[in-house]
């Protein structure tokens, strides 16, 4: 955590930059080395708000791409083509909704993160949870050759998800931005290139 009074260099440079959140980093990072994110790309984005990964996957996508962001909140960003959103919580998340603004996509992202209760075990729970249930839409709704990336915070269960994620795609790697908060538990386990069915 930066301490207090101490400008965090992330968060300036977001602002600097146009991005409403110093998460954007994280997926830059990630984007550059693994080339997730290419033009004409349909990316699915959960938890979406405030919108930097949104913001990043359209300058990515570009006008021939859809980025559908999902999240209990709006986002804090202008919502024109090639950016679409759906208010809601993911845990009732229709799937014949998603399904009617885009098929199927390349890529799905969740930076979901639950609202943390300070206790360790229960955050940690709660981020598996939400990590799991990405991965139940992701299977779902991404090609065959799609990518998918989710934050979770690390813990005794992240290994096997892990090893679900290495059956699924042709590699899975675990990623830990230099945008991520060294204090902070969260990482990112990445599925590159789903297997065919
Ligand atoms: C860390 S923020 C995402 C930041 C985002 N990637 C960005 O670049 O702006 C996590 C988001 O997950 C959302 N979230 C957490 N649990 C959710 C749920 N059950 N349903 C929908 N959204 C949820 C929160 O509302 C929050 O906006």
């Amino acid at each position: 955590m930066p301490r207090p009074g101490v400008p965090d260099p992330y968060r300036r440079k977001a602002r600097q930059e146009g991005y409403v959140s110093r998460a954007v980093f994280k997926l830059q990072e990630i984007d550059e080395k693994y080339q997730l994110l290419n033009p004409g790309h349909r990316v699915l984005d959960l938890g979406c708000s405030p919108g930097s990964w949104m913001q990043y996957s359209a300058s990515r996508v570009g006008s021939s791409g859809l980025v559908l962001g999902i999240d209990a909140n709006p986002p804090e960003i202008e919502l024109a083509p090639p950016l679409y959103f759906l208010a809601g919580d993911v845990e009732s998340l229709d799937l014949a909704t998603v399904r009617a603004v885009c098929p199927e996509f390349d890529a799905v992202l969740s930076d979901l993160a639950p609202k943390t209760t300070g206790v360790k075990e229960v955050d940690r729970q709660r981020s598996l949870d939400l990590a799991l249930l990405a991965w139940q839409y992701a299977r779902q709704l991404l090609k065959a050759g799609g990518h998918f990336l989710v934050k979770v915070f690390e813990g005794p269960d992240t290994p096997a998800l892990v090893k679900e994620l290495q059956a699924a795609f042709a590699s899975c790697r675990i990623v830990k931005p230099a945008g991520s908060r060294a204090a902070s538990r969260e990482i990112y386990l990445l599925g590159l290139k789903k297997r065919a069915r």
